[in-house]
């Protein structure tokens, strides 16, 4: 898990550069519904055990300002903790589309993607009210 951990502060300071550059946030919309609720079954599958529901809120909370990317890859290298990027990228960004929609971020019309650093360019930021 260390070196996973490692591997991902790295590979941050090479995109942090680019990541201010667009302002998507986790507040705009930036997963489904449909996407969550696959999201919830592999979370009860697989992470319920050692994270309660509200694990996250504070998680979300120390990553603001960073790209949920970077969230992404810690999770998904390192997690579950057990069994370390056993998933399949799909299942984690699933996971990370239900994590947000626990912290009652909105759903919109599409849906999380892991691929071509598209989770780089999203801003993780504090809930709209
Ligand atoms: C066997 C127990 C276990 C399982 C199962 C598990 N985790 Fe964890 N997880 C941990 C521990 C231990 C930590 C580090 C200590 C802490 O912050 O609670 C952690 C930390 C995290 C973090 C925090 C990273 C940060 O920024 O601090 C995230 C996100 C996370 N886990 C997501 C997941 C997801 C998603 C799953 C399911 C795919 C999962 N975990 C399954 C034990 C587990």
């Amino acid at each position: 898990m260390l070196s996973a951990l490692r591997y991902a502060l790295v590979l941050a300071l090479l995109v942090s550069s680019q990541v201010f550059a667009d302002d998507r946030t986790i507040a705009d919309g930036v997963y489904t519904d449909a996407q969550a609720e696959s999201g919830e079954a592999l979370y009860e599958q697989h992470c319920l055990i050692c994270h309660d529901k509200k694990y996250f809120r504070p998680v979300l909370k120390r990553w603001e300002g960073q790209p949920l990317g970077m969230m992404y890859l810690i999770m998904s290298s390192s997690m579950p903790e057990s069994n370390p990027a056993s998933l399949r990228q799909q299942e984690y960004v699933d996971i990370l589309a239900y994590v947000l929609s626990l912290s009652r971020y909105p759903s919109g019309d599409t849906a999380l993607d892991y691929q071509d650093g598209a989770l780089d360019k999203i801003t993780v930021v504090p809930r709209k009210r």
